[in-house]
């Protein structure tokens, strides 16, 4: 394979718009060829520890063999087939989808992206309540189309044009950096107060849902503190709104439950799920109760796209479950967890650099700053860290509002072994810093 002449190519005929194309450019990073478990080679069959598990889609690690082998024998059956009408892999995957809720959340509509995901929660929540207000909080993310752009805040680019209308950012309860001192039991109750208090004044009456990550990811791997969720919940219940919860980065086991929700003791009126849903293909699932799908339909609502509930994404969808239950993906990711939190406390402790170490079980970040009393975000650090541990070997991203957040995202399968090399290359960037 001439990779020099591909690169070439790809310089005069991709449009380069990818993340962290700031930190290293696509044109400049490895072509990736191959992949397999935890890692992922490169052209020059350079293997990397893939702590980012893809787009964090191959959190069941790469190439499952359960998901390759029911997508090959679906290639052969049923790859594609009109939308107006059901196929059996769709049946299969909504009864499948609801026996693993503890909740009311029975209904569910299959597309593609997380993105499109939010969408549809958004356009049910709107169509359910006959209102259109939509609260967000202000370092979430959740896609890159128009509608889902406008409720990222953590994701907000100058210069796309106007977003859509009655869109309201409310405060995230970020401890590390918080106005209010997070100290105590409920600390973050000033917050939820003038969320609703912006919320009540900005759209009275009007407030359709407010949607949240349950640990917000690409805006800084910020945990939801405990009871948040369910005082949010309670406040959307007085005022005849609903919570949509997007467990596209933290549903399915990777936390250490198979849903975020269920740690909260909360549950949704809508849900969101994508990433790893397909163990590497894509698919996306928006779930809510009989009620809300009901009240959404009821006065004639037209939704999908012309891959939706793809019968082989759907086949995917039912093997990545397979193996999230079968392998006990929750218990892995736990095991995980605690041995990379392991490490990077012990890091922590060597260097003062790491500010904050939090997440949980296959979702963990790391805050670097260059002074541990006033937090000044160290950003060029973490972008030098970035690149210091791609040229050894280990991927994962940069992210939080000002990019000095380590986001590390090992796949379910990632042996002990790996992650002790992967924090050993971790340290040795962060000690040419130190
Ligand atoms: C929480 C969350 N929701 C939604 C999305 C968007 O998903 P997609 O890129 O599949 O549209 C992402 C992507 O990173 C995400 O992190």
């Amino acid at each position: 394979m001439d990779i020099a002449a591909l690169r070439a190519a790809g310089a005069r005929h991709l449009i380069q718009s990818e993340l962290l194309s700031d930190v290293v450019p696509a044109i400049d990073g490895p072509v990736f060829v191959r992949a397999a478990g935890a890692e992922i080679f490169d052209a020059d069959d350079r293997a990397y520890l893939d702590f980012n598990s893809g787009q964090m889609c191959s959190a069941l690690g790469h190439n499952h063999p359960r998901v390759t082998e029911a997508v090959r024998e679906g290639l052969g059956t049923l790859t594609h087939a009109s939308s107006v009408y059901f196929n059996a892999p769709q049946l299969r995957l909504a009864a499948r989808l609801a026996e693993t809720f503890d909740a009311p959340l029975s209904r569910s509509l299959f597309i593609q992206s997380g993105a499109d995901s939010n969408e549809a929660a958004l356009l049910f929540a709107r169509r359910a309540t006959g209102r259109t207000g939509i609260g967000a909080l202000h370092l979430s993310f959740h896609g890159y189309t128009d509608v889902t752009r406008a409720i990222s805040f953590a994701a907000a680019t100058p210069g796309n044009g106007p977003a859509i209308p009655e869109v309201f950012a409310i405060p995230a309860p970020y401890a590390y950096r918080s106005p209010v001192p997070a100290e105590g039991e409920g600390w973050w109750r000033p917050l939820l107060a003038i969320a609703f208090d912006l919320l009540d004044r900005e759209c009275p009456d009007n407030l359709a849902a407010v949607i949240a990550e349950p640990l917000i990811s690409a805006g800084g791997v910020i945990e939801m503190p405990p009871g948040y969720l369910k005082a949010l919940k309670a406040g959307l219940e007085e005022r005849g709104a609903l919570l949509i919860l997007d467990e596209a980065q933290t549903g399915l086991g990777k936390l250490g439950s198979m849903y975020a929700y269920q740690e909260h003791g909360v549950a949704p009126d809508i849900m969101t799920l994508s990433k790893h849903f397909g163990g590497g293909l894509p698919i996306s699932a928006m779930v809510t109760t009989d009620a809300v799908a009901e009240r959404a339909l009821a006065g004639g609502l037209t939704f999908g796209h012309s891959h939706s509930s793809d019968p082989i994404a759907c086949t995917a969808g039912l093997a990545s479950l397979d193996v999230i239950e079968e392998e006990d993906a929750p218990a892995k990711a736990r095991a995980i967890g605690a041995r990379w939190r392991e490490r990077m406390e012990e890091l922590q402790q060597r260097f003062p650099m790491i500010g904050d170490v939090r997440g949980r079980g296959c979702l963990q970040g790391v805050e670097l700053v260059r002074d541990r009393a006033t937090k000044e975000p160290a950003r060029e650090e973490a972008q030098e860290v970035y690149r210091d541990c791609l040229k050894d070997g280990l991927l994962f991203s940069a992210r939080g509002q000002h990019g000095n957040v380590l986001r590390f995202v090992p796949p379910f399968c990632t042996s002990g072994e790996q992650i002790d090399r992967a924090a050993g290359i971790l340290e040795r960037a962060l000690a040419r810093r130190a």
